[in-house]
């Protein structure tokens, strides 16, 4: 449900008493539905390198209407700006004032999506510099869009190119309705890992799927996400939730497992439930997660570790039972939820922001260790979300927090679902030990 303020603004007379009073304007999201084209109005293709030519070819492989030179006063669904050969700051000029031109006429919720190389991978200050440049260039035009548009970029690292499975990957990502309220952000590709799914609408068919903490909130969104792309789906939450988690699971035609996943053999138990009644494991969502906020001038020792542990100390656990498991080798994928406090902090959340800050940094290092196996572990960082737990925060600081980002409205549980389960496929095989935010690009803090 979209909030109340959005729906008012969304037409007249809330439309033009908002312009007139300089009050937020946001708009209703296009969001993805079983179905739905991946973009209807035409695709402008910039750049001028073999990347540029190699990708507008494939979108138009795709039936796309794609455009390779800005046609006056047409529409455009989206603009994606090849900068892959840059070699010194000037460079940028060019492409991006060329681009700049067609700003105005982009369609309400239209897409820019950069396709560049990342800075990390280059050793010369010059290029380094350009390809830095594009990372200011992308977080500040995001900034000056607006109805629902948005503005994200794509890094090529390692031996990735802009053809490669998951830069395509990401690039559907980007272009649909599924990344909604993702806005200022990049993806990194490390490698040229990763396929494409034969059925877009299905890209986890034959998969079987976990998501802890699954018996509301974002977990059963993540849930009803996995089944609708065609997973199978083992919903996992705590015994006192377990009336809520059966009727997800019976939502989802999926099998619910009650348990506590701060358990020692937690890992053990939900390896053997998927095995036993789904005879594999292939996906593992970490969703399930916990607050117990206070000033750190008064946080109790009981507070601060029950938030330790729920949040990170069990998944790492469940993790090493994962990478220790001969049923985990196939592609493994493992998403975490982290969180934006971890990232900017947040006021009385010294705990939390530990934890989620823990998520992070143990989704880097565990890169590595599932790669053996071609598999991948990625996070995604929310912003402020429509939960009962945001429900419950007061009505004037609840109003500020949701219109403080660019597209001055909260996600829902489905944006976060739909990033995690975009990371969970095989399209995404190629990006491993990053953080995506779905924060429709907050505007203090990080
Ligand atoms: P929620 O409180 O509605 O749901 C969390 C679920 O996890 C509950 O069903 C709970 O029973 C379960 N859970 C808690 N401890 C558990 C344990 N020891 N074992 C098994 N299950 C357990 O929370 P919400 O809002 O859906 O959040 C989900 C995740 O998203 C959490 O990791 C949270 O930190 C994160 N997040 C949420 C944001 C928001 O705005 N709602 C923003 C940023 C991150």
């Amino acid at each position: 449900m979209t909030d109340k303020y959005t729906q008012f603004v969304s037409r007249a007379p809330g439309r033009d008493i908002a312009r007139k009073l300089g009050l937020p304007q946001p708009v209703v999201l296009r969001r993805h539905k079983p179905g739905q084209p991946l973009i209807t109005e035409p695709v402008l293709v910039q750049g001028t390198g073999t990347g540029a030519d190699e990708l507008a070819a494939t979108l138009l492989a795709w039936d796309l209407d794609v455009r390779r030179h800005a046609v006056p006063k047409e529409k455009l669904g989206a603009i994606i700006l090849v900068l892959d050969e840059l070699a010194r700051p000037e460079d940028l000029a060019r492409p991006v004032l060329t681009a700049a031109t067609s700003l105005r006429d982009l369609a309400p919720n239209a897409r820019v999506i950069t396709v560049s190389r990342a800075a990390s991978d280059s050793a010369d200050p010059a290029a380094a510099a350009a390809r830095q440049g594009v990372d200011g260039l992308v977080r500040s035009l995001a900034k000056e869009l607006r109805a629902g548009a948005t503005a994200n970029g794509i890094l090529l690292a390692g031996g990735a190119g802009t053809t490669s499975p998951s830069t395509l990957g990401a690039l559907r990502f980007f272009l649909s309705g599924r990344s909604a309220f993702v806005d200022g952000q990049f993806l990194t590709v490390s490698s040229a890992e990763g396929q494409l799914p034969a059925d877009a609408e299905k890209p986890l068919a034959g998969k079987v799927a976990v998501v802890t903490g699954a018996a509301r909130g974002i977990g059963a969104a993540i849930a009803r996400t996995l089944r609708r792309d065609g997973a199978t789906v083992v919903v996992v939450d705590i015994p006192a939730a377990g009336d809520h988690l059966a009727a997800v699971a019976n939502e989802v035609h999926g099998t619910a497992l009650q348990l506590d996943i701060t358990r020692e053999d937690a890992g053990e138990r939900i390896i053997e439930h998927a095995v036993e009644r789904h005879g594999r494991l292939d996906i593992v969502i970490h969703n399930a997660g916990i607050t117990r906020d206070k000033l750190l001038a008064n946080m109790d020792q009981s507070r601060w570790d029950s938030v330790i542990a729920v949040n990170i100390a069990a998944q790492l656990r469940i993790n090493e039972a994962l990478l220790a498991s001969e049923h985990f080798r196939n592609s493994p994928r493992i998403v975490s939820v982290a969180s934006t406090s971890g990232i900017a902090g947040n006021r009385g959340q010294t705990n939390y922001a530990a934890s989620k800050g823990g998520v992070m940094g143990m989704v880097r290092a565990t890169a590595p260790l599932l790669g053996v196996h071609g598999g991948s572990i990625n996070a995604v960082a929310p912003g402020f979300i429509e939960t009962e737990m945001t429900a419950k925060i007061p009505f004037a600081t609840r109003e500020i927090a949701r219109r403080l980002n660019s597209l001055q409205q909260g996600g829902k549980p489905g944006d976060v679902a739909e990033a995690i389960v975009f990371l969970a496929s095989d399209a995404a095989g190629g990006v491993s030990g990053e953080v995506l935010r779905v924060c429709g690009q907050n505007l203090v803090g990080a």
